[in-house]
């Protein structure tokens, strides 16, 4: 009998929850930015982004590969940067004034991680406001604090949009985000913050932290851990975003949530790999029609 109805229970579980599905999402979105483009190349605009990687990091190769390919289905140029491990951040930094004075590029992106000896919030602030399509320089993080969203970052609006997409409500809903990083947490949570949402940031030092992650509508994960959010911390018919990209020891790709157990749980959640990644990359795209719109 018991075994009928914890079989019951997670049927139904799994009938009510729905997989939002990022990657073809993130095509309707690609689509809507590869109208703007064909526009931008009737005035005689080639859309140009600048991508830097300063050092050999594995997983930042296959993220700038991913942003080039975006690149190249919408019709965007791409010019990347290659940068040796050793790079000094006086020499990062003249890279990104030549950029910042070529008027012919549009976007400049900085990708993160950078080697330790390089303070990566020095290189933002020189990044042209105007070209900052990951909205990390401090004027547009400034501006994103007092609501005036213009270059925001792009993993923000792309789990924006997927909770747009399922009109899932963000308006007076808790959403609790767990990690607090400049990069994806902070900026999330005033995305979250100015759309009328109760946020909470969850970290490290965060005592009981189920406590706050049980009163979550909406759960987003950013810690970088496999398994991290457990079906125990997830209130009943939560929304669940995983952003989490994490590999496995056997090379597979996995979120930060225990996927399998946590989606009886829960009204909506996204996967890893096709959940929140695909959307970053449109949206970074989106951003440079945004860019270049703010530089005509
Ligand atoms: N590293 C991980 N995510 C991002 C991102 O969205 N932008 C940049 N520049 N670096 C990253």
């Amino acid at each position: 009998m018991s075994v009928f109805l914890f079989l019951c229970y997670n049927t139904l579980g799994d009938e009510n929850m729905k997989i939002i599905d990022g990657k073809k999402i993130s095509e309707k979105v690609l689509e809507e930015v590869k109208t703007d483009i064909e526009k931008f190349k009737l005035k005689k605009i080639t859309p140009t982004l600048a991508i830097i990687l300063v050092g050999n990091d594995t997983a930042s190769k296959v993220y700038v590969k991913n942003k080039t390919i975006a690149c190249q289905k919408v019709g965007v140029d791409c010019q990347e940067y290659f940068l040796d491990q050793n790079t000094s951040e006086e020499e990062l930094i003249n890279l990104i004034d030549k950029l910042n004075k070529d008027d012919l590029v549009h976007g400049i992106l900085l990708q993160s991680p950078v080697p330790k000896h390089i303070n990566i919030d020095n290189v933002f602030e020189k990044i042209n406001p105007l070209k900052d399509v990951d909205g990390f320089n401090p004027i547009n993080y400034g501006k994103l604090l007092i609501g005036k969203e213009n270059l925001t970052s792009c993993t923000s609006l792309g789990i924006v949009r997927l909770l747009e997409e399922e009109n899932i409500e963000i308006r007076g809903k808790n959403v609790v985000i767990i990690g607090r990083s400049n990069i994806v947490s902070k900026p999330l949570s005033l995305c979250m913050l100015n759309r009328d949402a109760t946020i909470t940031i969850c970290h490290s030092k965060t005592v009981d932290l189920k406590e706050h992650t049980k009163t979550a509508d909406i759960l987003i994960s950013a810690v970088g851990k496999p398994a991290f959010v457990t079906s125990d911390m997830v209130k009943d018919g939560a929304v669940v975003i995983d952003v989490g990209i994490n590999r496995l020891k056997d090379g597979t790709l996995c979120g930060d949530v225990d996927f399998e157990k946590v989606k009886n749980k829960c009204s909506y959640i996204t996967k890893v790999p096709g959940g929140v990644g695909p959307m970053t990359v449109a949206y970074l795209m989106k951003n440079v029609v945004k860019a270049i719109n703010l530089q005509l």
